[in-house]
């Protein structure tokens, strides 16, 4: 998948060279940045950057630059530490989700092995930080909170829900917290080192953490409901790891199916629950997993997330109706309607 696959589409041909020379100026600084003398290491680090991916932390921290001195060089260094250090967490997810399958190739993971992935995230977090030492304590520390948060999102997901809080609230403060820190942090490097004023950049950041909860909300759909070849990953991975997603955790809460105490199950309300069953627990059984996932692709719980991801693109909308009015500002806008029409 290319930047080009995004499809952002840009109604001001000067903003779309702009973004485009931009996007290309990373794309060689990503390049330059995760080479090694050490083939090996190379050979492993660039093995993601070369597979593809949608570039979408850099494309923000880009747009966002538009909303002041884009042409800054700074703002290309941020954006490259927001993709490293994006591309790091992969290696290290596919490691904990077992994950076979990464940008339309095999998961570093699974080309090599867990060591090699994990001690290859860590090569790269050593390359962003590197760059990140140019930039200035002022980076290094935003880039370390976020990271923070990055890693908390991962381990409440792994620890889950503590006794008696409430499973959904739960599953949306790990999204933010996981994706929606990097992603609000890749809107606000590009805003600052674009020399964009204080109150657009706060702005442009919380912008980028309700995209980024909406983002993550889109991916779990699409775990559930694309081919791999749209997602370049194996669907049903959160399912077989047992990674209670949106669609899970709303098909375990449905009232269908509950209560017909004696009387007829409908057949929608049998398929509830027999969906519930069948989520309750890590689907290893690959005939209990290819069950599971046509339940969940015609279930209401399936509906209901996307109308809770609607929710999180309309806030994000709104944010934007606060933003200067120029040329950016309705790419923006394009993007976040293409994370909603992604999910189908
Ligand atoms: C995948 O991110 C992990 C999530 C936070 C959803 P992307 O969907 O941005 O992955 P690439 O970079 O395009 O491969
Ligand atoms: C990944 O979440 C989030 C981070 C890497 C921080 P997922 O596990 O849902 O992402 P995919 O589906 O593997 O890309
Ligand atoms: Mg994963
Ligand atoms: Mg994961």
């Amino acid at each position: 998948m290319t930047t080009a696959a995004l499809g952002v589409s840009f109604d001001d041909p000067a903003l779309e060279r702009s973004v485009r020379a931009g996007l290309d100026a990373v794309e060689s600084a990503l390049r330059k940045a995760v080479h090694s003398d050490d083939e090996f290491v190379a050979n492993a680090a660039g093995y993601l950057v070369e597979a593809g991916g949608k570039r979408f932390r850099p494309l923000l921290s880009v747009l966002a630059a538009h909303f002041g001195d884009a042409s800054r060089p700074e703002v290309v260094d941020a954006a490259v530490v927001c993709e490293i250090t994006h591309l790091a967490t992969l290696y290290h997810d596919d490691v904990m989700d077992e994950a076979l399958v990464r940008r339309g190739s095999q998961s570093a993971n699974a080309r090599w092995d867990n060591s090699v992935a994990i001690l290859t995230g860590d090569f790269l977090f050593s390359r962003a930080s590197n760059i990140l030492a140019d930039l200035g304590p002022w980076a290094v520390r935003l880039q370390a909170q976020t990271f923070e948060r990055l890693v908390i999102g991962q381990i409440n997901e792994t620890v889950g829900p503590r006794p008696g809080a409430d499973p959904i609230e739960h599953y949306l403060s790990v999204l933010a917290d996981k994706t929606g820190s990097l992603i609000a942090t890749a809107a606000e490097f590009g805003a600052h080192f674009a020399g964009v004023d204080a109150p657009v950049i706060a702005r442009l950041r919380d912008f980028g953490e309700q995209i980024g909860v909406a983002f993550q909300i889109s991916d779990d759909i699409l775990d559930i409901a694309s081919e791999s070849v749209e997602s370049g990953k194996t669907p049903g991975t959160d399912l077989r790891e047992g990674v209670p997603t949106l669609p899970v955790l709303y098909a375990l809460r449905g009232g269908e199916g509950r209560g017909a105490e004696g009387g007829e199950f409908t057949t929608s309300a049998t398929k509830a629950q027999r969906l519930r069953t069948l989520v309750s627990h890590p689907l290893v059984d690959d005939a209990e997993h290819a069950e599971a996932l046509a339940l969940l692709r015609s279930s209401p719980a399936i509906e209901q997330a996307r109308t809770t991801l609607r929710g999180y693109a309309d806030r994000a909308r709104a944010t934007l109706d606060t933003l200067p009015d120029v040329p950016a500002r309705d790419a923006l806008e394009a993007l976040t309607q293409l994370v909603i029409a992604r999910t189908g």
